[in-house]
């Protein structure tokens, strides 16, 4: 796993000098999407679904192919990553019996709720992949850090 986390590591690098203080928080989030899906040949899916009020998350900056509108909040895996605001990690897809199939390919995924600084959910990041198992631990812990960090300094209020 060196490799994996050497990458995180540009990829940090690379947003720490791309995002300035006063960049646009959708500006933020594509660009986010943009340098995790260039990084790893295995995230075929990769973007943000926004929260728009207490019932519904709907798409945002992304990269792959076109992912669903809407989602509503318990629903699907993103949906109840954004209930539960905790991460949702799975290595078989097929295993979680709400899953939303955007893509008949996908295999693994996992979702991250992103908070503002005052903690309230503002997004997830949803990654999406054809492999099975493609994210492990390292993955979980640096997309929360990446999440947390611009939930924080660029979230929405
Ligand atoms: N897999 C997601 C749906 C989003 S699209 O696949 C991009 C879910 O079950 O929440």
């Amino acid at each position: 796993m060196a490799n994996r986390k050497s990458s995180y590591r540009t990829v940090r690098q690379r947003l720490d000098a791309l995002l300035q203080p006063d960049t646009d928080w959708i500006a933020v989030m594509a660009t986010v999407a943009c340098e995790l899906h260039a990084a790893f040949d295995d995230f075929h899916w990769t973007g943000f679904y926004r929260v728009m009020d207490s019932k519904r998350l709907q798409v945002g900056p992304y990269q792959g192919g076109h992912g669903c509108i809407d989602i509503a909040i318990g629903r699907g895996v993103c949906g109840t990553a954004a209930r539960q605001k905790e991460t949702m990690r799975l290595d078989d897809v097929n295993s979680f019996p709400g899953h939303i199939a955007c893509s008949a390919t996908t295999m693994s995924e996992i979702v991250v709720p992103v908070m503002n600084r005052n903690g309230k959910l503002v997004a997830v990041l949803d990654v999406d992949s054809d492999r099975p198992a493609a994210f492990n631990g390292t993955d979980q812990s640096e997309l929360e850090a990446i999440c947390s960090w611009i939930g924080r300094g660029w979230g929405p209020a």
